[in-house]
């Protein structure tokens, strides 16, 4: 296999575009509308960012809006909600989901160019932080657009060893198809730890960090399920990668990949994975 050349930051970005406005609807369906496996964090996230009504927050990286709905519950009607994503798909669906509230505005946009003429009483940010290839560059556009002594509140997955999900397949995957992750994509796993989140968000100048670790459970069904679901959700350009493998490597990759979940099958060949997410709130001084 030919290894493509290292993506610039502008090519990564567009790639990831291309890549969330394909799955935006799969991944609304499948995880972000359903309280289910690591979404059990939205409902924490809200609640520790200590979300009052009458404030108005910013929800970046909204995706198709599962955080930004709730967060609209708790501001009210005196409240507003802004949502910036930088996938058209992901902004469409949570527009129509939520098109009946008018304390909640949906906008397209990269969170390293956010614009705004005004200032939040608190910002969220779930699951995305990971994805900026200039995470600190975001971070002190959430400070400048924070008042002063308003709340971060951001949720991460944990790291390869803590999230199975992800790394029973990836480790495998990545082994038989080397440009699978092509060079030059930011290191998804790099906030997957507490030092190393409390490092980044303590570089950008906010203070009272705090970081609570939980660690929910997913139940992906049995091992065939888990893997038919994973190339279902998958966006087309890794679907082709896979293709590229000979009948006889994706037999040795599934079988290697089904070893690795082993040690979270029980004897009724169901899998449940442990899922570790990492909630950070922390103050602009
Ligand atoms: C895993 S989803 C999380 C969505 C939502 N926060 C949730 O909890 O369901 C990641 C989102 O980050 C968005 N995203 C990635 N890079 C971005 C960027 N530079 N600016 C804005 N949004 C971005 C993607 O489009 C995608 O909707």
């Amino acid at each position: 296999m030919v290894r493509s050349k290292k993506l610039t930051h502008s090519e990564y970005k567009k790639r990831l575009i291309k890549t969330w406005d394909e799955i935006a609807p799969r991944y609304h369906r499948r995880w972000a509308k359903n309280n289910i496996g690591p979404f059990r964090s939205s409902s924490e996230l809200v609640k520790l960012a200590d979300i009052q009504a009458g404030y108005v927050v910013l929800d970046l990286a909204c995706g198709t809006g599962a955080i930004t709905k709730r967060i609209a519950t708790k501001v009210g009607s005196s409240g507003k909600v802004v949502g910036v994503d930088s996938s058209i798909s992901a902004i469409k669906i949570a527009k129509k989901e939520n098109n009946n509230k008018t304390n909640l505005d949906f906008v397209l946009s990269d969170a390293e160019f956010i614009k705004f003429n005004k200032k939040f009483d608190v910002v969220t940010c779930q699951y995305a932080l990971f994805f900026f290839p200039n995470a600190n560059k975001v971070l002190r556009n959430i400070k400048q657009y924070l008042k002063k002594n308003g709340t971060l509140a951001l949720t991460l997955h944990g790291n390869k060893d803590t999230v199975p999900y992800f790394s029973s397949i990836l480790d495998v995957m990545t082994k038989f198809v080397p440009d699978y992750i092509p060079q030059g994509t930011p290191n998804l796993d790099r906030f997957g730890t507490r030092s190393q989140l409390k490092k980044t968000v303590s570089a950008s100048g906010f203070t009272n960090i705090r970081i609570r670790e939980y660690v929910f459970t997913y139940r992906p069904g049995m091992f065939s399920d888990y893997w038919q679901n994973y190339l279902k959700y998958l966006a087309k350009p890794l679907k082709e990668k896979i293709k590229t493998l000979s009948a006889l490597q994706k037999k040795k990759m599934k079988n290697q990949i089904k070893q690795n979940t082993l040690p979270y099958t029980k004897k009724s060949g169901q899998i449940v994975f442990p899922w570790k997410i990492l909630i950070l709130t922390a103050k602009k001084p």
